[in-house]
């Protein structure tokens, strides 16, 4: 049996280490997976997933997050959802408690973590709130727009948001969803996602974190791998599921995943920003690649006092 490992892509290294606690102590991958992105939800300084994350076009937080186990490949997600900081959490319960069902987006999602006894938060911070505002850039006072009612200022805001959304490109620094992958004791893999999605998309849109296959996937026999970055590109390659493929026909993980970032490179895409995977396998190997250099996963082993950080294949 291999040791328990935990691993994440940037910025999961805030919560890696209350993983590793729960698997050390004989805990299982999906609580590890569990307690590892609930302290990366909870981040304020982090705007690319939970609370503190960027808004969509109207100023609203929505997040998507989902988790897959790899023995069973059952399937928990929620999509869009809005007033709940730990959506990974009300991911879980949809996986446990609901399933005749895999996702819940939007109001669904909302009724059903009220009725599991999820509480509410307000998700939007006033550095989220003045980044929003920065980056719509309205030319009028519609920058009010989520509250107006004149329809002049509604179309000006809609025109300024629409041309936002067209020009989705990658910000400086660090960002992006968060992957969470786990190995435990027991030989169980699961792989967690969470994210407040692209920054000023359009209300209601769902990203490939929500989506089995495409941002997370995870299949015992032979590893998990999980997506961050382009959804859409990631939504429209089956990003993860192609890298656990890969692993099956006997790829190692940077390779599966370096030639899965390789086969969606070829597809057009106007608003191609960056896509990144990694992978892990039930026997502890590990690997990730990125369309850029520089990027990097964090890992931790049993013994591992503090994440340990490993490059990317760059694609
Ligand atoms: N990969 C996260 C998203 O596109 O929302």
């Amino acid at each position: 049996m291999t040791d328990p490992m935990v691993m994440g892509s940037e910025r999961s290294e805030v919560g890696l280490p209350a993983a590793m606690e729960i698997l050390r102590s004989g805990g299982s991958a999906l609580d590890a997976v569990e307690a590892a992105l609930r302290r990366c939800e909870d981040n304020l300084e982090d705007h690319y997933v939970g609370s503190g994350g960027l808004p969509n076009a109207r100023g609203e937080v929505e997040l998507d997050a989902s988790l897959m186990v790899g023995s069973s490949r059952a399937f928990g997600a929620v999509g869009a959802l809005k007033g709940y900081p730990n959506p990974i959490s009300v991911a879980r319960a949809v996986l446990e408690k609901l399933p005749q069902h895999a996702l819940l987006v939007g109001e669904g999602a909302a009724l059903f973590a009220e009725e599991c006894g999820f509480a509410t938060a307000e998700l939007l911070t006033e550095e989220a709130k003045r980044l929003w505002r920065e980056a719509l850039a309205p030319s009028s006072d519609s920058v009010e727009g989520e509250n107006t009612s004149s329809s002049a200022g509604d179309d000006a805001y809609r025109v300024a948001a629409l041309d936002l959304v067209r020009r989705l490109s990658p910000h400086d620094g660090p960002w992006g969803t968060i992957n969470v992958l786990a190995l435990d004791a027991s030989g169980e893999l699961v792989v967690g996602v969470s994210t407040s999605g692209y920054p000023y998309k359009y209300p209601g849109r769902v990203g490939d974190s929500a989506i089995a296959g495409a941002g997370n996937y995870c299949d015992l026999r032979y590893g998990g791998a999980a997506c961050t970055g382009r959804g859409e590109l990631s939504m429209r390659a089956i990003g993860a599921r192609a890298v656990v493929e890969r692993l099956a026909l006997g790829d190692d993980p940077e390779t599966a995943c370096a030639a899965m970032l390789a086969e969606a490179a070829m597809l057009p895409d106007d608003f191609r920003a960056e896509l990144r995977t990694l992978a892990l396998t039930p026997d502890g190997r590990h690997g990730g690649a990125a369309g850029q250099a520089g990027s990097v996963y964090a890992l931790m082993s049993v013994t591992s006092t503090e994440p340990e950080f490993y490059p990317r294949k760059v694609v």
